[in-house]
This record gives C-alpha cells, structure tokens and sequence, in this order.
C-alpha cells in the first residue's frame, strides 16, 4: 500500500529545495536559471511531490519539436523529462510514477504527441518504473554522460484526444 503524499506545481520559492534534490540524488545538475527558465516556458510540466509538507520528489521537462520517435518519423511536437528525482526516504510509494503520470497531463495541455526520456542503461530502478508506464526504448545512445556512460531513449506515445 502506498503512503500518503501531495502533489503540486512547482513555484519559484521551491527552487533551493528541488536544487538540493537534483544534487542528492543525480550526477546530472542544472544551473538555478536553467529551472526557472523551464519552469517560466512550461509551468504545467514542473511538478513536486511533498509528504508532510516537505519537498521530497520533483519532475522537469521541457516541450520540443522534433523527429517522431514512432512510425515514418516526420516532424511533433514532443514532452522530454528532463529530469526525475524523489529523496531516498521518499522512495517506493508510488512518488515517481505519480510524478511522471501528472507530468504526462501536463504535457496534454501543451498538446504533444509524443513523450521520451533519456536514461542510464544502467538504471533498472529507473526504466522499469518508465516500462511500466508504458515507455519503451526507442534508441541507444553511445556515450551519452559525461562519464561515457550509454543512456536509453524511452518514448511514449500520447493520443490527440488525451487518452492513455
Ligand atoms: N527496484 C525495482 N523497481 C523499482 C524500484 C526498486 N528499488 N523502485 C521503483 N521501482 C519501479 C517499480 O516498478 C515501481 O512500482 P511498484 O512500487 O508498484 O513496484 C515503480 O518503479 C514506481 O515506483 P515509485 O515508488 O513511483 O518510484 P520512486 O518514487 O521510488 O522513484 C526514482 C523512482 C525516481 C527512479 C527514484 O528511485 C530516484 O530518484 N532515483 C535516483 C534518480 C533517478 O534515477 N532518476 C531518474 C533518472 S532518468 C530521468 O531523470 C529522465
Ligand atoms: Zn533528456
């Protein structure tokens, strides 16, 4: 059974707290004003999950026009999650899949066709929550971190009407 816990847009005043979880717990950090700018772009998409009024979790993303990731490619326009993150000790009650699923209609407003992601192959913690949220791996990108690390493409298609 999944504990208790909130979710909510992010607000700017929200920005040193999501900083210290994007560090805790991703080698991949971004500049203050690389959040507040997505957060100014794609406000519907910038999410935190609080448990007992603390920030434990965030979802970044970011809107994009590009080359379809299904079918006979073309050009559409695509909702990237940039970034997912929940503290340790927030862990394993449901926080991410609830995060990506509200990021997922969020996205809707913005009318995107498409979502993806990029993730460490390494990271089975991470692609089984995306596998089971019905992304799969779309690509492999050789020498994707800054570590050489390969990352998997994961990509979900949305329907126009908004529907799973
Ligand atoms: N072992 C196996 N499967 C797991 C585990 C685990 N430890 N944790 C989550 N899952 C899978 C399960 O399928 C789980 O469903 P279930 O609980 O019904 O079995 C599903 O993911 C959803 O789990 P949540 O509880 O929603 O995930 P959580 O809130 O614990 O957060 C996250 C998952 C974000 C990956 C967290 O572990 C984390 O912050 N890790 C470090 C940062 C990270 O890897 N972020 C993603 C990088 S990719 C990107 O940012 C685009
Ligand atoms: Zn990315």
């Amino acid at each position: 059974m999944h504990q208790s816990f909130n979710l909510r847009k992010f607000k700017p005043d929200d920005l040193q707290k999501v900083l210290v979880i994007n560090r805790a717990c991703l080698p991949e950090n971004y500049t203050d004003f690389f959040f507040i700018e997505l957060h100014r772009r794609f406000p519907k998409t910038f999410l935190v999950a609080e448990v007992n009024g603390e920030i434990v979790g965030y979802a970044l993303c970011r809107i994009e026009i590009g080359l379809s990731h299904f079918g006979l490619g073309g050009l559409v326009k695509k909702g990237h999650m940039v970034s997912i993150a929940v503290l340790p000790q927030g862990r394993r009650k449901g926080i991410a899949q609830a995060l990506v699923n509200a990021a997922i209609e969020g996205m809707r407003f913005y009318k995107v066709n498409q979502c993806y992601l990029e993730v460490r192959v390494t990271n089975t913690v991470a692609t089984s929550l995306y596998k089971k949220l019905g992304f799969e791996i779309t690509k492999t990108i050789r020498g994707y971190y800054s570590d050489g690390e390969f990352a998997y493409e994961m990509s979900r298609e949305l329907n126009s009407k908004g529907n799973l």
